[in-house]
């Protein structure tokens, strides 16, 4: 397996294709998580305004944590799953008082990873502690605002996953979890997994989407299981 080749690959693909969206121009952590709890139940174009309401309204954790929870909701109205606002909201009072949060800009906090003053699993953990953070969100805002080394499987990467490895085991049971944690943590580019995990949602999102994708022009084809089996349209 050419590893090297393929992430080039994915990465070139990403670099001539991606949206350009707001939460990815910034490597805050905080905007980087406000944009990813908007985004696990809401698509991006309706995400996008909530997006720049709350982060109008609220620019850091301070202003988060001191709101009342009646107008963090009242920004949240429209939506739904309100448990997410009212986890975030608490999540706020929490993270204001922990170290890793504070350091708004990349290279303070690749700095302080890199002297060893934080281990990346305590990174991760960190995030993980926080109330509505769950695998993927800790492995959104691990590699997108820290630049660490963690996958995050979300629909569509788990859909690019069962078809580059032909796997038909469902996602949603604790033995497809780990199994597909499993390949991700073998596919992910330590090298830049902040691009690297950008890409890989970004090819699942606009390009291996559910029905016919475009395999012919598809980065990741020549690896692709699915495409030799030609079980492409058959998984998820
Ligand atoms: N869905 C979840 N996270 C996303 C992100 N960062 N960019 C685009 N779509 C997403």
């Amino acid at each position: 397996m050419n590893w090297e080749l393929l992430h080039n690959n994915l990465i070139d693909w990403y670099e001539k294709n991606h949206r350009i969206l707001p939460w990815r121009e910034t490597e805050d952590p905080y905007r980087i998580w406000i944009s990813e709890i908007i985004l696990q139940q809401t698509r991006v174009a309706q995400g996008m305004e909530y997006y720049h309401r709350l982060v109008t309204r609220f620019p850091d954790i301070q202003s988060l944590a001191d709101a009342e929870e009646d107008e963090v909701l009242l920004y949240w109205q429209g939506l739904g799953y309100y448990s997410r606002a009212r986890n975030m909201h608490k999540a706020a009072g929490l993270m204001k008082n922990h170290e890793i949060f504070q350091l708004s800009n990349i290279e303070g906090r690749k700095s302080k990873v890199e002297s060893r003053k934080l281990g990346d699993d305590e990174i991760f953990m960190a995030l993980r502690s926080m109330p509505g953070v769950g695998d993927y969100t800790a492995g959104a805002i691990a590699s997108f605002a820290f630049d660490l080394p963690y996958p995050a499987l979300d629909g569509n990467v788990y859909r690019v996953l069962s078809r580059l490895y032909d796997c038909e085991i469902p996602f949603d049971t604790t033995q497809g979890k780990k199994h597909f944690r499993k390949l991700a943590e073998e596919l992910l580019d330590r090298e830049h997994p902040r691009l690297f995990n950008s890409a890989i949602m970004e090819l699942g999102a606009l390009h291996c989407v559910p029905t016919a994708p475009d395999c012919h022009t598809c980065p990741l084809n020549t690896w692709c299981k699915a495409l030799a089996n030609n079980t492409v349209e058959l998984l998820p």
